[in-house]
């Protein structure tokens, strides 16, 4: 089987396995775990920001970062597509006890005029006080594409004005930077906090980091351990991250080449409508029948991928898949 379901599957390769098993651990909880301590310095220098914490999962630090950046009863402007509102079972309001004041968009992406739109009149008692502002670079349901840095910058000057705190899902932010050439430290200067996903894209098993300034972090550590996601030796997966980060950033290119590739092969499908644009490993075909049953037939022909929708079908790319498979692939996706 050919799994293209997500970048989630990926398997850690011998050397991220070796770097594992060899990785000096210790109490995480009392902040002393080198290896976790060394992958949360070397995050947040990597983006210019003083800070960074390790968690189990892009969700946690989703819903850390929205905990402390807010009071139960505030409101986040979002897509109405963004992983916050869609995937994390309802943790904006369970966790922070705040709404989200959501935003159409345009393939997962909002823009500055939408925030000042959206952003309520604190003076007047009926409206939840807008506090702060998240938004997702690459948007998975958008497709895997990727912000405009501009837009971003006039996102941040309507939070500068309106004094809203600024928060970004990058669960897949290094996808971004490979494929426009941004630079790590303009986004690390824009936000407030950062997500930052290492079982993703980077291949690690498990884990997220959570970057931003020391007292964000302070606080964050706080939310993370009444989460109860403050974990022990856990440097023995923290390595598992710092080997991806330090290894698997450049590669991702070869993930969007293989999309791309994938792209062309189903536009000569006639049984598929259109594809989505490409920019990174995401790739979503537009069909005209039942996304299920399509799945279910890609399936039969050895692919794996997922119905994100009724009419759309999501193929992400991997480290994990060879070029024999992509080649492999390309051919069922033509004829199937
Ligand atoms: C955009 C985005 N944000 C956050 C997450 C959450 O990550 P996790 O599965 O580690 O909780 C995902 C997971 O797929 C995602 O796609």
């Amino acid at each position: 089987m050919i799994d293209f379901r997500s970048d989630t599957v990926t398997k850690p390769t011998p050397a991220m396995k070796e770097a594992m098993m060899n990785a000096p651990v210790g109490d995480d909880v009392f902040v002393e775990d080198p290896t976790i301590n060394e992958l949360e310095q070397f995050s947040a220098d990597m983006f210019g920001m003083e800070a960074g914490i390790f968690c189990p999962s892009g969700t946690m630090t989703n819903q850390i970062a929205i905990k402390v950046h807010t009071n139960p009863g505030d409101e986040v402007i979002c897509s109405r597509e963004s992983h916050i509102y869609c995937y994390e079972g309802g943790g904006i309001a369970v966790n922070s006890g705040i709404s989200a004041r959501l935003i159409e968009g345009k393939s997962g992406m909002i823009t500055a005029a939408d925030v000042a739109n959206n952003f309520n009149n604190p003076e007047d008692i009926h409206f939840p006080l807008t506090r702060l502002v998240s938004l997702e670079n690459t948007s998975n349901r958008g497709g895997g594409l990727c912000y405009d840095l501009e837009e971003i910058k006039k996102i941040k000057a309507v939070c500068a004005e309106k004094g809203l705190k600024f928060h970004l899902d990058g669960a897949r932010l290094f996808n971004a930077l490979i494929a426009t050439g941004q630079d790590a430290k303009d986004y690390g200067h824009l936000f407030d906090s950062i997500s930052l996903c290492l079982s993703k894209g980077l291949g690690a098993p498990v884990g997220s980091v959570l970057i931003g300034n020391k007292d964000f972090i302070k606080k964050s550590r706080r939310v993370r351990k009444v989460l109860g996601g403050g974990m022990r030796q856990a440097g023995i997966i923290a390595a598992g991250g710092l080997y991806a980060m330090k290894n698997n950033i450049e590669r991702l290119q070869i993930d969007h080449d293989n999309a791309h590739l994938l792209a062309n092969a189903a536009l000569e499908n006639p049984k598929i409508e259109s594809v989505g644009k490409v920019e990174t490993n995401i790739l979503m075909l537009n069909i005209n029948s039942d996304s299920k049953e399509m799945v279910a037939d890609f399936a039969t022909k050895g692919i794996l991928c997922y119905p994100m929708d009724p009419r759309r079908v999501r193929i992400v790319t991997h480290l994990d898949n060879s070029q024999e498979q992509i080649a492999q692939a390309a051919e069922i996706l033509r004829k199937i």
